[in-house]
């Protein structure tokens, strides 16, 4: 089971071997996260993406990093579900996410990964489920992968996976 270590801050900036982008099905980027890591690893990883696409809700496809700083080698594109109130399988698909890139970055043997908080911006998935789902979906999927970093964009987000964390 990897460490679970949760921090604040920009998941572009992250010393891992690979960083988890939630993008939409096409792989062409976006905003929110998914855009500053577009942004940073360059129009390759949109081109990259797309040769994959279209990645269904709950999977995920591993591309090179391109132009994101080292020792980032790979980026994890998940599509996460779109919130419509968790009657539609929303929390079986967010967990699916989770687990689908811990795979994933088993098959690319990474060993670091860093994660955002999935679906719980544009998606609009609860933060305080999310953060749950994303600890012991973590803690319950045998992996090769040593450290997960669970990186938060704010406070609340940062105090609930924390908090899940601890629980
Ligand atoms: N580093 C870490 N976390 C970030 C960053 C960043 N640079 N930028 C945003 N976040 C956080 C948001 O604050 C939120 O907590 O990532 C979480 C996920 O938010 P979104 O990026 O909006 O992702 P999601 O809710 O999964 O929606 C995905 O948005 O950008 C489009 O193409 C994308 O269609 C897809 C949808």
């Amino acid at each position: 089971m990897p460490v679970i270590e949760v921090v604040l801050g920009d998941i572009t900036s992250e010393d891992v071997d690979a960083i988890v982008t939630v993008a939409n099905e096409s792989l062409l980027g976006g905003g929110g996260v998914d855009g500053a890591i577009h942004r940073t690893a360059g129009p390759r990883l949109a081109e990259a993406g797309s040769a994959l696409a279209p990645c269904a809700t709950g999977d995920a496809v591993a591309t090179p990093a391109f132009d994101l700083n080292p020792p980032v080698r790979h980026v994890i594109h998940t599509v996460g579900p779109v919130w419509e109130g968790g009657g539609y399988g929303e929390a079986d698909l967010l967990t699916s996410c989770y687990r689908r890139s811990l795979e994933v970055a088993d098959e690319v043997e990474a060993r670091s990964v860093a994660f955002p908080a999935i679906a719980t911006g544009v998606y609009g998935f609860p933060p305080a489920q999310a953060a749950k789902i994303a600890i012991s979906t973590i803690r319950a999927t045998p992996t090769e992968v040593e450290r997960v970093r669970l990186v938060a964009f704010d406070e609340e987000t940062h105090d609930l996976l924390a908090a899940a964390a601890q629980a």
